[in-house]
């Protein structure tokens, strides 16, 4: 009988766990605290420090369902969605994992009884690969499980040796297939026609025995380790009797919501596939604190919404489309991840306002694409055309390269790689992913930290280092690093500053400048100001003034965060955090900005909290725990199987290891100084709290103050005042131009008497004062109108430069030309200019020249009227 999506999930979860294994719920998209990895692409991500062995954790078998993405990043099937039968941006993995429990055997024996007993899937159809050295995986699949030899098939290539990443834990695997069936085109693994169809892995079993370090090597594991992953829509598939996994429950029910949703009755069409799978992993990107944005993991979000709402609109969506089918996704994946269903609004609203803004333009870029396609010869689209089309309509390349495609064209990716340089920047982002964070120094001691009870403790040194690396002794002068035993000094992390303050021997002090993590251990990073030695033993002094600055600020970033999620909404999450000593910096998620009103409601709602004087409680206990309790846990954050739980009241409960106040009150005052996006999708706060947010409110009143006594008014109607001094000034703005206008008009009249008659013409050639240079044009128009039939010619001169202007009436434009009689005057001036026939303009540099210049106007004219 078949079974569905759900059952077949819930039945591998209940094997496992009735075989002694933990059931752990999925781990976010966002990989925690592993810049090695773009997104979660497998069920061992969670565990992958498990495997290291340097997480321990209170089970050794754990099983789960685990949502991935392989969009971006290594593992990348973004561009084949929709054009295989099982491609996907987002599915399920289930997973059965050992951490130094059971080995092979145990695993290949769970995997095969579950195919074959729990599944009942014929045996004759299952065939396994195994690695071409892996004897022992061999015996045990034939002489244990009982399987042909000519259905355990030899691979040589990294096919069978499964890896997270260029580094990380690996080893030898075990891949098991299906054989869908002669009526199938293709062959077995290993043979040439293995990329057919017929044959399909439906399970890896890994078996972990190294750890691959950058550099290449391959450390043997603590204890040899099982990792297992089986796709569940492939084996869905099989079990629902259906070839392609866009036949499956899951998809058959999303993909005719899609069809509604978007006019479409062929639900064959490959578009629909594409929308349903897009669906899948934008709804849960979101829900995991991805927003769309630019750059990393927003920019892939970003490319799989625009890519799913091109192909909606190529089916003929007449309107905003895709966010309607987050309903449908909620109905189908809902039971299994009620996270989806709470964070329904948000969801929606991004995918709306995300589609929105792309539809603008989606209309132009499509026209403009389709049109080139048209007219292009051969069949490569250019680079530059491809940028352009990213860059002015927001087109990621793999969605050109998309549309190219279906017409049978590709796109120049070198091309647009070398126009994408200009965003440089973007690149170096990207690039931030498989960065080796650990290579500088190394410590193995364990420091352990008593600052959260104390300002100062006795301790000894165990390790010096000095620019170079590890040293026996500090000397006087000299800058390095200092590890401690144990010391009250916070290392930064989580946001929270490293402390400062000073070590103190019997002879000598050494400045702490700031304070590190050095793998276990507490690196004080700073001067000595005398010798120290490795054993000596110190007095560690924290600047316990800063610290106490530091801790207001950490405990209000707390109550903020709370008060952001009350007022905005539960979507918001953190996207970094700085606390020191002046004040506390916050980015997280939020889609549009924040009004001054919610601004106030948030900080209203943080000083209520402080005023109620909560005692701040810590506690430890094991993180599921903790997040049953409803404590705020971070993404990307690495969290111990033990945390720390700091609450302040029933207001606030997060996971921290920072250092903080004993009572709410103590911060005194929070304000917020600034709101700001930071990027498409992040805000950023920033706040002050105690004697600074005293200080900067009595800085403000100062100058209220200030303003008010200029002003020669009173605080109540300051506004007021600066509101009528505005008018007044604008009122003066005005008759002030008014007045100039006169004035020349004044002028221009003035001039008039001093026009002379040359040949029959009227000619007035004269020097003004007192006016503006933009104002001349005016004036001659004044003139022509009063003198009719007439040459015009004025000249301003200002300190250092002459102003001339010629006008002619029509009359006479045939006789003389206006820009031929200003450049004449103007060579005379040391400049030169042009205009119309019967009006034109120069500049000149020379104004002790001008009066004889005007002077000459007249003998010019008499041989040309
Ligand atoms: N981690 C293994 C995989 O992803 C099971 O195939």
């Amino acid at each position: 009988m078949s079974k569905t999506t759900a059952e077949i999930r819930r039945a591998f979860l209940d094997y496992f766990s009735n075989h002694g294994h933990q059931i752990v719920s999925s781990s976010s998209l966002v990989p925690a605290d592993d810049p090695t990895l773009l997104f979660t692409n497998a069920g061992m991500n969670q565990f992958k420090d498990t495997f290291l062995g340097t997480e321990s954790r209170s089970y050794t078998r754990a099983v789960s369902s685990q949502r991935c993405v392989r969009a971006g990043g290594k593992h990348n099937d973004l561009e084949n969605v929709g054009y295989t039968a099982r491609h996907h941006t987002f599915f399920e993995m289930l997973g059965n994992f050992s951490f130094g429990d059971y080995f092979k055997e145990q695993a290949i024996k769970f995997a095969w009884s579950f195919l074959t007993e729990e599944l009942a899937l014929p045996k004759e159809k299952l065939l396994v690969t195994i690695y071409h050295e892996d004897d022992e995986a061999f015996d045990i699949w034939h002489k244990t499980i009982g399987l042909p030899a000519d259905k355990i098939i030899r691979i040589a290539t990294s096919d069978n040796f499964w890896s997270m990443g260029d580094t990380g834990p690996c080893g030898p695997c075990s891949e098991i297939f299906f054989d869908h069936g002669e009526h199938i085109w293709g062959g077995p693994p290993g043979t040439p026609e293995e990329d057919g169809d017929r044959f399909i892995e439906i399970w890896n079993l890994v078996f972990m025995q190294f750890n691959r370090t950058a550099d290449g090597v391959m450390h043997p594991l603590p204890k040899p380790s099982i990792d297992t992953g089986m796709g569940l829509e492939r084996i869905s598939a099989i079990l629902q009797n259906v070839h392609s996994n866009y036949e499956i429950d899951i998809f058959v029910k999303l993909i005719a919501a899609a069809g509604e949703i978007v006019g479409c009755q062929d639900l064959s069409d490959k578009s629909l596939r594409v929308i349903a799978d897009h669906i899948r992993s934008c709804g849960f990107l979101i829900c995991d604190g991805v927003m769309p944005s630019n750059e990393g993991r927003g920019y892939v979000l970003r490319r799989i919404i625009r890519r799913a709402v091109r192909h909606g609109y190529k089916l003929g969506a007449k309107d905003i489309f895709f966010y309607r089918l987050f309903d449908a996704l909620c109905e189908q994946m809902g039971d299994a991840y009620p996270e989806l269903v709470e964070q329904k609004p948000v969801i929606e609203k991004v995918l709306r306002v995300e589609e929105e803004q792309f539809s603008r333009t989606l209309e132009r870029g499509m026209a403009i694409l389709n049109s080139a396609l048209d007219e292009l010869e051969g069949e490569v689209v250019p680079g530059e055309l491809v940028f352009k089309l990213y860059d002015t309509y927001g087109f990621p390349a793999d969605l050109t390269n998309d549309v190219a495609r279906e017409k049978g064209f590709t796109i120049d990716q070198e091309g647009f790689e070398t126009s994408m340089a200009g965003q440089r920047e973007r690149a170096q982002q990207a690039s931030n992913f498989g960065k080796d964070y650990n290579s500088d120094i190394r410590s193995s001691v364990v420091s352990q930290f008593s600052g959260y009870e104390l300002e100062q403790d006795d301790s000894v040194i165990q390790e010096l280092f000095n620019q170079y690396g590890p040293v026996t002794e500090l000397k006087a002068g000299e800058q390095g690093v200092v590890v401690l035993s144990n010391t009250p000094f916070y290392a930064e992390s989580g946001g929270q500053v490293g402390d400062t303050g000073e070590l103190r021997s019997e002879q000598a002090s050494f400045t702490v400048s700031d304070t590190l993590k050095l793998n276990d251990a507490v690196g004080h990073h700073g001067v000595a100001n005398g010798t120290f030695n490795v054993g000596d033993t110190v007095a560690a002094v924290i600047d316990i003034e800063r610290r106490n600055a530091i801790r207001l600020n950490h405990s209000a970033t707390h109550l903020m965060h709370a008060a952001l999620k009350s007022v905005l909404g539960e979507h918001v999450s953190q996207k970094g955090s700085l606390v020191d000593a002046q004040r506390l910096r916050f980015d997280f998620s939020h889609f549009e900005g924040i009004s001054s009103q919610q601004l106030t409601e948030i900080e209203n709602l943080v000083n209520q909290e402080i005023r109620m004087n909560h005692s701040l409680s810590t506690q430890l206990m094991g993180l599921d725990e903790a997040k049953a309790a409803g404590a705020t846990a971070l993404f990307g954050e690495k969290y111990d199987e033990n945390v720390r739980v700091v609450a302040m009241g029933p207001f606030s409960m997060e996971l921290c290891g920072g250092t903080h106040v004993k009572q709410t009150g103590d911060i005194g005052l929070f304000k917020i100084i600034s709101e700001s996006g930071i990027a498409s999708g992040v805000r950023r706060i920033e706040a002050i709290t105690g004697q600074s947010a005293i200080q900067f409110v009595q800085d403000q009143s100062d100058l209220v103050n200030r303003l008010s006594s200029l002003l020669k008014s009173d605080q109540q109607n300051l506004e007021h005042k600066v509101v009528s001094v505005l008018d007044q000034t604008k009122d003066l703005e005005k008759q002030i131009a008014k007045l100039k206008q006169q004035m020349a008009s004044q002028a221009g009249s003035d001039l008039i008497s001093s026009a002379i008659e040359i040949n029959g013409v009227k000619v007035l050639s004269a020097k003004v004062e007192g006016v503006e240079a933009k104002s001349l044009r005016n004036m001659v128009d004044d003139l022509k109108n009063q003198l009719r039939s007439s040459i015009i010619v004025l000249g301003l001169g200002q300190t250092d430069k002459v102003s001339l202007i010629v006008g002619v009436t029509a009359d006479l434009t045939s006789k003389v030309k206006a820009g031929e009689l200003v450049n004449y005057i103007a060579n005379q001036v040391g400049g030169k200019g042009g205009g119309r026939a019967d009006m034109a303009q120069a500049g000149g540099s020379k104004p002790e020249n001008l009066e004889s210049a005007l002077a000459s106007v007249a003998s010019w004219l008499e041989q040309r009227l």
